[in-house]
């Protein structure tokens, strides 16, 4: 994932022209997301789709093709191979996208193309949900606004500038018009993000703010920075007391069977409601003390990891889900789950991973720390290698795939377990960062080739 710099905000606001100069000053790649939707109305327009009927515009989808070039730092809109850059911003199209951004097949087709930017590239993104829906996790989000009137009346020069005729009422109009769509839609509606930082420019100019915004950015990268140093910093202090997994403990019978039961109880649930194909399970730990590295999808991970292997697994567990209802406190203590402060770097969390290996049982993490909505894998967090180091124990790597973003009944699943990875293997001696890295690497490229492997079984 590369750095990322959400800049949301209402038409007119100044977004595009202040996203290209931070992208400019910081070197980043600057994607003006408003464009794609305006290249989809404009093959909408072309095509005379009658753009009020959602299933009209949705069966037109697959007919497009979008891509973006960047020339000279410029972006260039690509529209089933013709650069339609300089036709993007008439009132007609602007409209138009307004409309079809609220049909959510629309929203879909393009949200994995704005993620995949992101994932590849430094990015400044603009655009009215990339801080709440594109890019939740961005490093930093701004919500750009002005008034309307002020809006409207820089549009208008810019349009007067264009050779265009509309009067100022009209370009008014149009801006509430699309103010009231963009916010009123029922999917991914223009809306600052609870942790964005609001700048309103209606009083300043573009010098102003620019630098304002420069400002924000600035601190919040460098706070970033300063948690992640202390993060890193926390992980290896303290940590001299953790021994290696030597002789961990045998869970008993009475406990395995009672296990078991409910194992087979939910594993016959899971056969009926999905169609799952198991690879690799030979590759299952026949004993407890393994470390299985997932990639992350949806919510029922945990099961599709635990429920072919014998011995209990304990899973790390995002802290609110202990704070709420009493009984899935207890439930999900009771199938191995345990509170994880995200990105606070607990050490504590390091020390529960260990003793739970040393319990006997099987530890499952996601080196990602995050769900991959679209199924393409994250570049992982090197917990899981520090934890591998520490406890010196095999790492199994797994890869859950499935097409779409929700598991829907009988849907195809495909539950691969990869070659143990062992603590020879691994070269686990140390524990600094700079290992650690390469060690998170091999695992995750392990998961990577199976990910890979298994889109085209989908
Ligand atoms: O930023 P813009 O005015 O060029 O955007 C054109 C339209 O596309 C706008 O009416 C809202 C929509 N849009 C959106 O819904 N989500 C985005 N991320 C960007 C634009």
């Amino acid at each position: 994932m590369g750095v990322n710099i959400a800049l949301d905000g209402p038409s007119g606001a100044g977004k595009s022209t202040i996203a290209k100069m931070l992208s400019e000053k910081m070197g980043y790649i600057y994607v003006n997301t408003g464009e794609l939707y305006r290249a989809v109305a404009l093959y909408m327009l072309r095509g005379e789709v009658d753009i009020q009927n959602d299933e009209a515009v949705a069966q037109k989808l697959p007919e497009i093709k979008i891509s973006i070039e960047f020339v000279d730092g410029f972006q260039h809109v690509m529209l089933c191979g013709e650069d339609v850059t300089s036709l993007l911003r008439t009132p007609e199209v602007s409209m138009c996208a307004s409309t079809v951004s609220a049909v959510p097949a629309v929203r879909e087709f393009l949200l994995s193309m704005q993620r995949d930017l992101a994932k590849r590239y430094d990015t400044v993104m603009d655009g009215r949900d990339i801080g709440t829906v594109v890019l939740p996790n961005c490093d930093v989000k701004i919500f750009l606004t002005a008034s309307a009137e002020e809006r409207a009346m820089r549009r208008f020069k810019e349009l007067q500038a264009a050779g265009d005729s509309s009067t100022y009422e009209q370009v008014l109009e149009d801006i509430n018009q699309r103010d009231y769509n963009d916010s009123h839609r029922d999917i991914a509606p223009l809306k600052k993000a609870d942790d964005a930082v609001e700048v309103d420019t209606t009083q300043y100019d573009l010098q102003q703010s620019v630098q304002m915004i420069s400002d924000v950015i600035e601190k919040k990268l460098a706070e970033r920075k300063e948690q992640e140093k202390k993060t890193s910093r926390r992980e290896l202090i303290d940590l001299d007391d953790i021994k290696p997994v030597t002789n961990p403990k045998k869970i008993g019978f009475i406990k395995l069977f009672f296990y078991g039961i409910v194992r087979w109880i939910i594993f016959i649930i899971y056969k009926i409601k999905f169609d799952i194909v198991y690879e690799g399970l030979e590759n299952l730990p026949k004993t407890g003390s393994h470390i299985i590295a997932s990639n992350h999808r949806s919510y029922r991970d945990p099961v599709f990891a635990a429920m072919r292997i014998r011995v209990p697994c304990s899973f790390m567990a995002k802290e609110e889900l202990f704070k709420g209802n009493i009984f899935f406190k207890w439930l999900i203590t009771f199938l191995g789950a345990f509170p994880v402060v995200r990105g606070s770097g607990d050490t504590s969390v390091i020390k529960e991973s260990v003793k739970r290996l040393e319990m006997g049982r099987n530890l499952v993490i996601y080196p990602e720390g995050t769900r991959s909505k679209d199924g393409k894998l994250g570049r992982g967090k090197t917990g899981v290698a520090l934890i591998a180091a520490l406890a010196q124990v095999p790492v199994i790597p797994l890869a859950i795939s499935f097409k779409g973003e929700k598991l829907k009944f009988r849907q195809k699943v495909i539950i691969s377990y990869g070659k143990p990875i062992s603590p020879e293997e691994l070269r686990l001696e140390s524990a600094n960062i700079r290992d650690m890295k390469s060690v998170k690497d091999k695992i995750m490229g392990s998961i990577a080739s199976m990910v890979d492997s298994n889109v085209n079984k989908l």
